[in-house]
């Protein structure tokens, strides 16, 4: 499998922390010999949002998916979802605003509507068995906290990332209570074993071989 890990990084800021966290993680991966691949929100060119006109209740599609592909590369959330789809398990690097999910993120999350359309009213996606899901974990991001916390940011990336058959395994606290300090990152090596526990117990051992 060629990128049996992926680590998104899922805030509007190209080079802040939520960035610099997900470059570290996928370091700390490489050096446990893990395959990684970092994808980002920002770099995916113009990641439109849905607005709810009802083209995929018929086609299954995205109103919007032909103009992304007709790009090259493929862009937009049509090239995500073609590397989420390759994946074997995912890490979502994101940043909570407001106890929930910065806009960007949640355009990318609300392009899932054409997979839960395709599950439910067109049955031409049917669920996966429990045991058939992807693991996905979530490295929640944030300055300071916030007396309402970050659960709505949890329920948003848990219900649309279904569609996609994950299922969310664990969620680490990464927030800084240093607003400015972008070097501590907490969260790092609780995310990064949080990764190693769930490949040594999923991922078949690789096959013997006779010398
Ligand atoms: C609009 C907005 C709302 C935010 N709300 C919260 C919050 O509810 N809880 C929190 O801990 N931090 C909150 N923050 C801080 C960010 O989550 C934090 O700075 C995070 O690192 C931003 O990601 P970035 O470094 O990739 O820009 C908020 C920031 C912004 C801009």
């Amino acid at each position: 499998m060629e990128f049996p890990v992926t680590v998104l990084s899922a805030s509007p800021h190209k080079n802040g922390a939520t960035r610099t966290f997900a470059n570290r993680l996928v370091e700390s991966l490489e050096v446990h010999d893990v395959h990684v691949r970092l994808l980002d929100l920002t770099e995916v060119g113009r990641l439109r949002a849905c607005v709810g006109c009802g083209y995929c209740n018929k086609s299954g599609k995205c109103i919007f998916e032909a103009n992304e592909r007709a790009s090259e590369p493929v862009s937009g959330f049509s090239a995500l979802y073609d590397a989420l789809e390759q994946t074997q398990m995912l890490v979502i690097v994101a940043p909570v605003y407001f106890a929930g999910p910065p806009a960007l993120y949640k355009a990318f999350l609300d392009r899932m509507q054409p997979f839960w359309v395709q599950r439910y009213m067109l049955q031409t996606r049917p669920p996966l068995l429990h045991s058939q899901r992807k693991p996905l974990i979530l490295a929640v991001q944030g300055g300071g906290g916030d007396p309402f916390g970050y659960e709505p940011l949890v329920t948003c990336t848990k219900s649309a990332m279904r569609m996609l058959n994950f299922e969310l395994q664990a969620v680490v606290d990464c927030i800084r209570q240093d607003h400015g300090d972008q070097e501590n990152l907490p969260g790092l090596l609780q995310t990064q074993q949080a990764v190693l526990d769930i490949l040594n117990s999923t991922l078949p051992a690789e096959e013997e071989t006779y010398e």
